[in-house]
């Protein structure tokens, strides 16, 4: 099998972890039907391919089996972050065009049970790709060999993509960036979401910083009308003024 490096950001700081193990305890807790768990937002830069790749590694560090499918075909930076060590890279947009072989675009990395997917190149029909059979099966044998899958999309103010991949996915999350999304944006992009028929499981906060923890109180009001059946839930992925220093990073869980 291919092999690549994840360059992680959050590096291994106690915070990070501790953060990613209240996310993954939620996701386990929205029911054993959900193994497949779409990651979107507004807007790029929300944190989308962050969050997928620490939440399934922190899922493969209690032995769960995870994949990660970056089906960003449009716009993905996530193959500058990762170091690979294979000459010709292929990934989803290869497969779905017949060009590559299942066992072709699978990635192992320096975490055991921990799997990717590159988005491969820009193809000039990304929807049409993915309301294709093929993608369907892909994410059927994705669900047979893993027992997450967890799909990063592009985001859903701005492109259909993420509404297109979601009706073949158990859940959604919604990574919003603290101060940069406005009310009815949110909104709107999660009326689009819940017309996919896929369970919305809740919302993750990004970015926040402790003045966005004393408001607390407020986001959980704000999120509530935003966690579809109202069972959602709601985590704040703190980040002060440098991302860099890792040990900034923490966070607090509201069940909605
Ligand atoms: N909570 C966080 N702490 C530190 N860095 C973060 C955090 N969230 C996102 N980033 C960084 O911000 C940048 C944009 O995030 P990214 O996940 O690529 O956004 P998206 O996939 O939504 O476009 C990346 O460099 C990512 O590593
Ligand atoms: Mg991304």
């Amino acid at each position: 099998m291919n092999r690549m490096e994840i360059i992680s950001v959050a590096a291994e700081s106690y915070r990070t972890s501790e953060a990613f193990k209240s996310l993954r305890t939620n996701i386990q807790f929205s029911g054993t039907d959900i193994k497949c768990i779409l990651v979107t937002s507004c807007m790029q830069d929300e944190g989308k391919s962050f969050i997928s790749i620490e939440l399934a590694k922190s899922l493969s560090e209690i032995g769960k089996k995870v994949i990660v499918v970056d089906a960003d075909m449009r716009n993905s930076e996530t193959i500058k972050r990762y170091k690979i060590e294979s000459q010709n890279p292929v990934g989803l947009s290869q497969y779905l065009t017949n060009q590559a072989s299942f066992e072709n675009v699978l990635f192992k990395t320096q975490y055991e049970n921990l799997h990717i997917v590159l988005s491969g190149i820009f193809p000039p029909n990304p929807v049409e790709l993915l309301c294709t059979e093929k993608f369907k099966e892909f994410l059927v044998k994705c669900r047979q060999e893993y027992d997450y899958v967890i799909v990063d999309t592009p985001p859903l103010g701005v492109v259909i993509d993420a509404a297109v991949i979601a009706q073949n996915c158990d859940g959604a999350v919604l990574v919003i960036a603290a101060e940069k999304i406005k009310y009815r944006l949110a909104l709107s992009v999660k009326k689009q979401l819940a017309k996919s028929n896929c369970k919305i499981i809740g919302a993750i906060m990004n970015y926040t910083d402790s003045k966005g923890f004393i408001k607390k109180k407020y986001e959980y009001g704000y999120y509530r009308h935003h966690s579809g059946d109202g069972r959602g839930s709601v985590f704040s992925i703190f980040r002060r003024k440098k991302p860099e220093n890792t040990d900034n990073i923490k966070t607090e869980e509201d069940k909605v």
